[in-house]
């Protein structure tokens, strides 16, 4: 992982059941289609990492079952480097995804299985990748513990820290001053500030309230809208960048996270980095899946050339 992108995170097998609707408690609904494939935040991210070019190691758990064995050909077919422990007991992820078939948009279940054990001591067992990255990424699928620990490894060695705290649970404050970016989508910033991001000057009260909680930046995604860069030196609105007709949604945040971590590493300007994350989020959601719908190098330098 020297000079490249270390990603804590989990891995699950996404099940994606698309409809027309949800069904209520107690009720049974035909669905209009079926696609399993890899997902996981932290495993989506090392994909759209790898994909855009970066040279990516992946922390985690999975079991030993054949959910495991579809970790282990996604991660060998997409050349990341895996540093995953395999449990005899508990299961590997996975992931209910309804996806509604007129909207694209998504709801999920996530079960971390196995990743829900990792502990401060494993990843006290991978510092040496962690300190030779240049971007260390995690967010809030796996223990809460787990993820302070990679943090606090990685500023203590000046690694530039991405922290992507979803899904929305609550964290102790003390991961505030380890960010140099902290990456919600809107209603994740919502979860922490308490307010609603109704337009992009709550956005941006948003990230003041982030940056005096102690982040460096608040890089707070806004879907079709794209993402603020607010820093305390600039505050930039960067706009989204369209792929194509959206027709999956799921996914698009990993594709941002992965996309921006391997701009970074590469020695982008933040303000690029942040457009470059954008037009592999605006690839990722005109195709089905999370993992397999991320973009190659060259198919974001070509949407970003215009
Ligand atoms: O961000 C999308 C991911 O979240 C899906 O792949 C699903 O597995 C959940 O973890
Ligand atoms: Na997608």
């Amino acid at each position: 992982s020297q000079q490249g992108v270390v990603v804590l995170g989990i891995f699950v097998a996404d099940l994606a059941f698309m409809g027309d609707r949800m069904p209520k408690m107690g009720e049974t609904i035909a669905g209009s289609g079926f696609k399993m494939g890899p997902g996981g935040k932290g495993s989506n991210q090392s994909v759209a990492a790898a994909r855009a070019g970066a040279k990516v190691t992946f922390v985690s758990k999975i079991g030993r079952d054949a959910f495991g064995e579809i970790a282990q050909k996604t991660w060998a077919a997409e050349g990341i480097d895996a540093r995953v422990g395999v449990s005899d007991v508990d299961p590997s992820g996975v992931a209910f995804i309804h996806v509604n078939d007129r909207t694209g948009e998504n709801a999920i279940i996530v079960y971390a299985g196995a990743a829900g054990t990792i502990s401060p001591a494993d990843v006290d067992a991978v510092a040496d990748a962690i300190r030779g990255a240049r971007v260390f990424v995690t967010q809030l699928e796996q223990p809460v513990a787990a993820a302070q620990r990679g943090l606090e490894i990685a500023r203590a060695a000046g690694v530039t820290t991405v922290f992507n705290p979803a899904p929305a649970e609550k964290f102790p404050d003390a991961i505030y001053p380890l960010c140099d970016f902290i990456v919600p989508n809107e209603s994740e910033a919502a979860a922490i500030v308490g307010f609603e991001l109704a337009d992009l000057d709550a956005a941006r009260r948003a990230g003041d309230v982030l940056l005096r909680k102690g982040v460096r930046n608040a890089l707070i995604t806004l879907g079709e809208r794209g993402a603020l860069l607010h820093g305390s030196d600039q505050s930039i609105h960067i706009p989204a960048t369209a792929g194509g007709k959206v027709i999956d949604t799921a996914g698009a945040g990993d594709a941002f996270v992965g996309g921006f971590a391997a701009a970074i590493a590469e020695g982008m300007s933040a303000p690029a980095a942040v457009k470059f994350g954008c037009a592999t989020a605006g690839i990722s959601v005109t195709r089905r899946g999370t993992a397999p719908a991320m973009p190659l190098r060259a198919e974001i330098d070509s949407l970003l050339a215009g």
